[in-house]
């Protein structure tokens, strides 16, 4: 075919094939397909679909769109060996049933709300106490419970999917319709970014983030304690004994939260120290250091025996590193395993919990108008 015809034959496929099959057909023709299949159906008879998206190394993600749950990641450690680096379940039943936010966008106010009470614009808005006395992440029903819209991609960064997700007015007690939409993009530098934007009819606090729980020698296979953390922190927002901020930006210097050289997770983990107690173990925010809003590395994790690597880049504030202490044991997860205290961590990218009562915090508050853009890169490598 010389080069007119197949001009008019290109043309003539982009009229006539609709939209959806032309985004479809380029993402299969370039390389590896985004796979899509069924993941099962929620209680209330939803579908829920599973994406798996695959870079040129053979790394692999698999997100579904109950939650925008990210269900397994797998990355080559130091001799190239494939494994899957994140907490999970094989089938949907495990997410809808017990997750402690395996995976999933955290929303509309990832971590937490004192009181589950704020006043915006002098109204007192009121909501579920789900976490003591105090809201988390989002609610009985948060974004990481919800169905989202989901379309495949691939565009000269990479591979991914768009979820997309309309938070009616007054859901979980919080005001406006609110917009959200997350990009996931696998790139060929096996990095997994997360897009974040979302605009709003009506001003809301808003707070997103990704809670993967990470366990770089692979899932199920221990503990975190001998995983090597570097956090760009200086400062830290210590809490009151159900986890919110008295306000104060600690220095980290000359306490078990200086990881601004990279040290053990557990090196410190059980010292007697109050803000330990309080969180049995790590479940701070800590203040990344930054001069601008562009994306700054936030933290840098090193599994010795894999070899792996994994890089946090944000633009947002502040990262709240959970060391899974609450995970006890109860929870059998992805191939029959159990996973006890510690065996992850996570590294929530956010802006500092309950900004709503501190107004010295960075805001938190979207207005109508206005366009919440924000970016989280994990990049992974292994080192020999
Ligand atoms: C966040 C919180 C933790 C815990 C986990 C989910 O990391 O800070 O206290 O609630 O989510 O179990």
């Amino acid at each position: 075919m010389n080069y007119q015809n197949s001009l008019v034959v290109t043309l003539l496929i982009i009229c006539v094939v609709p939209n959806r099959s032309v985004a479809e057909s380029s993402v299969a023709q370039r390389g590896h397909p985004i796979k899509q299949e069924s993941f099962g159906q929620t209680k209330d008879g939803k579908n829920v679909e599973l994406y798996t998206i695959t870079n040129s190394h053979g790394v692999e993600v698999r997100a579904i769109n109950y939650g925008g749950i990210v269900v397994s990641l797998r990355m080559p450690d130091k001799n190239g060996k494939l494994d899957d680096v994140v907490l999970g379940f094989d089938k949907l039943d495990g997410y809808l049933d017990k997750s402690p936010y395996f995976g999933a966008i955290v929303g509309r106010y990832g971590n937490r709300i004192a009181n589950g009470k704020f006043t915006l614009d002098g109204k007192e808005y009121s909501l579920a106490k789900n976490n003591g006395p105090n809201a988390l992440h989002g609610g009985l029903k948060g974004f990481d419970k919800a169905i989202w819209a989901a379309e495949p991609f691939q565009n000269n960064q990479g591979k991914g999917v768009v979820f997309t997700y309309t938070s009616k007015d007054g859901e979980e007690g919080y005001p406006g319709n609110l917009k959200v939409k997350v990009t996931y993009t696998l790139t060929d530098k096996n990095e997994l970014i997360f897009d974040y934007q979302a605009t709003t009819d009506k001003a809301t606090p808003v707070n997103l983030t990704e809670h993967s729980y990470f366990n770089l020698a692979g899932e199920g296979t221990g503990d975190v304690l001998k995983h090597e953390l570097m956090l760009n922190a200086d400062r830290f927002t210590p809490v009151d004994k159900t986890l919110i901020p008295t306000g104060e930006l600690r220095a980290v210097k000359g306490t078990p939260f200086d990881f601004r050289t990279p040290i053990a997770v557990g090196a410190r983990i059980d010292d007697n120290y109050e803000q330990l107690a309080f969180g049995g173990g790590y479940d701070h925010n800590f203040v990344i250091n930054r001069k601008t809003g562009d994306l700054q590395l936030a933290a840098r994790v090193y599994e010795p025996t894999s070899g792996r690597v994994m890089e946090v880049y944000t633009t947002e504030p502040g990262v709240q590193f959970y060391s899974g202490n609450f995970l006890d044991g109860t929870i059998t997860g992805k191939q029959g395993h159990v996973y006890k205290r510690r065996y992850a961590l996570c590294l929530e990218t956010q802006h500092f919990p309950d900004s709503p009562n501190h107004p010295e915090f960075p805001s938190t508050i979207l207005r109508p108008g206005q366009t919440l853009h924000s970016r989280t890169i994990y990049k992974f490598s292994a080192q020999k």
